[in-house]
């Protein structure tokens, strides 16, 4: 009786230390994500169809704001505290194919860290909203 008792305290104590794993866990964390945006960023400088948008940019600084950014929308607990999407998109009239190049970009950086096809999905979907705020603006 005891043992059992004992099994069931475990049991129960699984399910609850158990939740569902959060997607910016399924993109390998901290970790993980700091080498999504390392590959995307190694992808846009050698992509002609976006590079001169980056000319003059802080790619350090470009580097950090995108990590904390994916990390908020991921569920990584962290709070994206720059610009709005709108605001640091604003005036440079981006378009639909420089939009789909850096989506691109992307993918390719996940296919690269080996993210499953499912988890690619679920961050580009969290992504997709953005791109109101991004094109034409
Ligand atoms: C899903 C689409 C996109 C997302 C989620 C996104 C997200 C971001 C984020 C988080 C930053 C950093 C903001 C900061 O903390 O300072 C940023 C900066 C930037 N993005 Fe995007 N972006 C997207 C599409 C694009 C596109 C299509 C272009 C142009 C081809 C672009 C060009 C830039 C540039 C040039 C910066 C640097 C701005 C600066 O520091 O002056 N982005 N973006």
């Amino acid at each position: 009786m005891r043992t059992l008792l004992f099994l069931m305290a475990l049991l129960m104590l699984g399910c609850s230390a158990t939740p569902t794993s959060s997607l910016y866990q399924k993109l390998g964390g901290a970790q993980g994500v700091d080498a999504i945006v390392y590959e995307l960023i190694v992808n846009i400088a050698r992509d002609e169809r976006v590079i001169d948008r980056f000319k003059g940019v802080d790619i350090e600084r470009f580097r950090t704001g995108l990590v904390n950014y994916i990390c908020s929308v991921s569920g990584g607990g962290c709070e994206y505290t720059g610009e709005s999407m709108q605001v640091v998109h604003a005036g440079h009239q981006y378009t639909d194919t420089e939009f789909n190049a850096i989506v691109d970009n992307l993918i390719k950086a996940m296919d690269r860290r080996n993210v499953p096809t499912r988890t690619q999905n679920s961050l580009l979907a969290r992504l997709a909203p953005d791109y109101q705020n991004v094109v034409y603006q």
